[in-house]
């Protein structure tokens, strides 16, 4: 069990923030990153829609024999989690919950923003996450759909006029909110941070919910004994568009040479899955 792979399932490349991290805090584990690259985005999507998409995720990265499954994506935890955590008989890990408690422990004026796409916003489970650990904090949530299709067309720099705008245009509301901290609710914004950073100036603190699940998962790994002790970790990439498309795209986000196997999957195979 010990050598076998972290599953690591994402609607497109968003989740690659929190391989990033993992990379960092557990060197030796082998990742499998599961990119519905050919049906992304999910957060403009139905409820129903949402929850098939991503048991069919998990089903597929359970028969690949993973050891945990972390849903890096803030959609498929605020639509899918609480039955996935349910349904599945291996380790999971869902972004919203740390995300909320780590937007608790740094926000002084507990005013907290709240960034996410369509659905993430709607099902409220962010909002109540917050709410849970901090009752008294006044959180203020918005939807950035726009922000998905422009991270992953790779428009990500802070001096790029597509992002200024596209920021200005969904961030205005939460700087007139006076919010001192801002959860990134969504795999895809950490890519951001620079701008969303820029934009808001020093006196806001960004929260990114795919460093803070990755810290999670790697603590709970570590305590229940399951994670390798040596050797080099690897990532390998399953996606449901062109392999090609995704690595250029990848290299941008990630900084860095990827020169992982990437193979391309149907999904909608594991359509008869139980999960
Ligand atoms: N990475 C996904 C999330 O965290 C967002 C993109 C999508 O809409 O599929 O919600």
């Amino acid at each position: 069990m010990g050598s076998s792979q972290i599953g690591v399932f994402d609607s497109g490349l968003g989740g690659l923030t929190c391989v990033k991290q993992l990379q960092k805090l557990l060197p030796h584990e082998n990742i499998l990153y599961l990119g519905d690259s050919g049906r992304v985005p999910y957060g403009t999507r139905s409820h129903e829609t949402i929850l098939r998409y991503s048991r069919q995720g998990a089903s597929l990265l359970l028969s690949k024999g993973v050891k945990a499954i972390i849903s890096a994506c803030g959609t498929i935890s605020s639509v899918a989690g609480a039955s996935l955590a349910q349904s599945l008989p291996i380790p999971y890990f869902e972004v919203i919950t740390p995300a909320a408690k780590s937007a608790c422990s740094v926000t002084k004026t507990g005013r907290i923003g709240v960034m996410g796409t369509s659905a993430t916003i709607k099902s409220g489970a962010l909002q109540n996450a917050i709410k849970s650990v901090l009752p008294d904090a006044e959180v203020f949530p918005i939807a950035c759909p726009l922000l998905i299709p422009m991270v992953e067309s790779g428009h990500i720099s802070p001096d790029d006029k597509l992002v200024q705008v596209t920021l200005e245009l969904y961030l205005s509301q939460l700087a007139s909110c006076k919010v001192d901290t801002v959860v990134l609710g969504c795999t895809h914004f950490p890519i951001l941070s620079e701008a969303i950073g820029r934009y808001f100036g020093d006196g806001v603190t960004l929260v990114d919910s795919g460093r803070t699940v990755a810290e999670e998962a790697a603590s709970a790994l570590a305590d229940s004994g399951i994670l390798n002790d040596r050797g080099e970790g690897s990532v390998s990439c399953l996606v449901t568009d062109s392999p090609d498309g995704f690595s250029a795209v990848a290299e941008i986000f990630l900084g860095q040479n990827v020169n992982w196997s990437i193979k391309q999957i149907d999904l909608s195979e594991m359509e008869g899955m139980k999960l």
